[in-house]
């Protein structure tokens, strides 16, 4: 048996663009960052090194939202990454994680069942009962090893976690320490710790956060990619990304493939056409980047293994269909009315108007 993961974190599979980061650095480095803030947003923007060094986009949109990421972490403040499913909150949490301090791997996952041992502290219940109290029996949460490190931790979906959980929170961020009182010791913060927090967005949250935790945190709003072109590029560049892990020759979609599959993304998302003229009815269903690099990344798999590599547009139509199908038949509707209102009268359409009007009924 080969052992190689799955999915390798970010300081693994960006080795060498850290090295040349670091190598290259002559910014002054923040306490306990491995980098300077400078070199963060050129890791996450992309570029190339005065060595050569070719340095891979990891975030294709605005350097200024990356600069006030950054500038966050060295702040007061705590950064929560907001946004619509898909704007790449966990993904630029863990590569700031990743760049910053090394270790994009102090993350708690926020569900309805996070307590607050994963925020402070918990015990090894054995040894509590044995011992009571001690230090050894103290579990740290990810928070506390980030502290103790002086690294960033990560909480991904923060508005899961139950409101009171969350509150949690505000003594670590306004204090920048943890008190055990069983032991009577306090845990200090490090300079350098942080933490970024993601949630999808606030308003459609589970639990609402308290004013005093939002007072904390600088939330910065994740935007959907502003036109086709930008989000062409997001897309082209994961799906070849992604294509690379399979270690198969798969074919590239063409061109004009991806853009009519986001121009479909973009109007049913936007509830109008691109030119702004029509209005239509929009989709409820989360039609983000994300998604489309899935659609792709599926039909190319598909293809390499079924099909002779051929990427027929029947797949993408096909993604898309059950894509909306997951959030309910009156999806289907509203693609179809799309369809006939819009997709009917453009003639170089006519291929994906038969298709949605034909496998709708598979
Ligand atoms: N602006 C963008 N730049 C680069 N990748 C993006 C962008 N928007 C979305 N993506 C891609 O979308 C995928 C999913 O993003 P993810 O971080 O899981 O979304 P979220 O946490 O916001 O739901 C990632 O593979 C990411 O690369
Ligand atoms: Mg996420």
């Amino acid at each position: 048996m080969i052992k190689s993961s799955i999915r390798q974190s970010a300081e693994v599979l960006y080795k060498k663009e850290f090295e040349a980061l670091v190598k290259a650095d002559n910014n002054p480095k923040p306490a306990n960052w491995q980098m300077s803030p400078w070199s963060v947003v050129q890791y996450i923007i992309g570029g190339k090194l005065k060595d050569g060094t070719e340095i891979s986009p990891k975030y294709v949109g605005k350097k200024s939202l990356i600069e006030i990421c950054v500038a966050t972490l060295l702040s007061e403040r705590a950064l929560l990454l907001t946004g619509v499913p898909g704007t790449a909150k966990t993904w630029i949490s863990e590569h700031l994680a990743a760049a910053i301090s090394g270790n994009s791997g102090l993350f708690v996952q926020g569900t309805s069942g996070t307590h607050e041992d994963a925020i402070k502290y918990g015990w090894n219940y054995a040894s509590l009962i044995a011992h009571g109290p001690t230090r050894e029996g103290l579990i740290p949460s990810v928070i506390m090893k980030a502290m103790e490190t002086g690294g960033i931790a990560r909480i991904e979906e923060l508005s899961r976690i139950p409101t009171e959980t969350q509150d949690a929170l505000i003594s670590i961020l306004s204090e920048k320490n943890i008190i055990i009182h069983e032991l009577e010791k306090i845990i200090e913060g490090n300079k350098g710790f942080n933490i970024i927090a993601t949630a999808n967005d606030l308003d459609r949250g589970i639990y609402e956060m308290s004013s005093a935790l939002k007072r904390r945190f600088n939330i910065v709003q994740m935007p959907l990619p502003e036109n086709l072109e930008e989000e062409t590029k997001i897309v082209r560049y994961r799906v070849q990304q992604m294509g690379r892990l399979i270690e198969a020759p798969l074919a590239d979609l063409k061109e004009k493939q991806i853009q009519t599959l986001l121009t479909l993304f973009r109007e049913l998302r936007e509830g109008k056409t691109e030119d702004k003229k029509t209005k239509i009815r929009a989709c409820k269903t989360s039609l983000s980047p994300a998604i489309a690099i899935s659609i792709i990344h599926e039909a190319r798999i598909h293809a390499h293994y079924f099909d002779n590599n051929e990427i027929r547009n029947d797949y993408l139509v096909k993604g898309l269909i059950h894509t909306l199908r997951q959030e309910g038949e009156e999806e289907l509707q509203i693609l179809q009315e799309y369809n006939e209102s819009v997709l009917k009268k453009r003639t170089e359409y006519k291929e994906w108007y038969n298709l949605i009007k034909k496998l709708d009924k598979d």
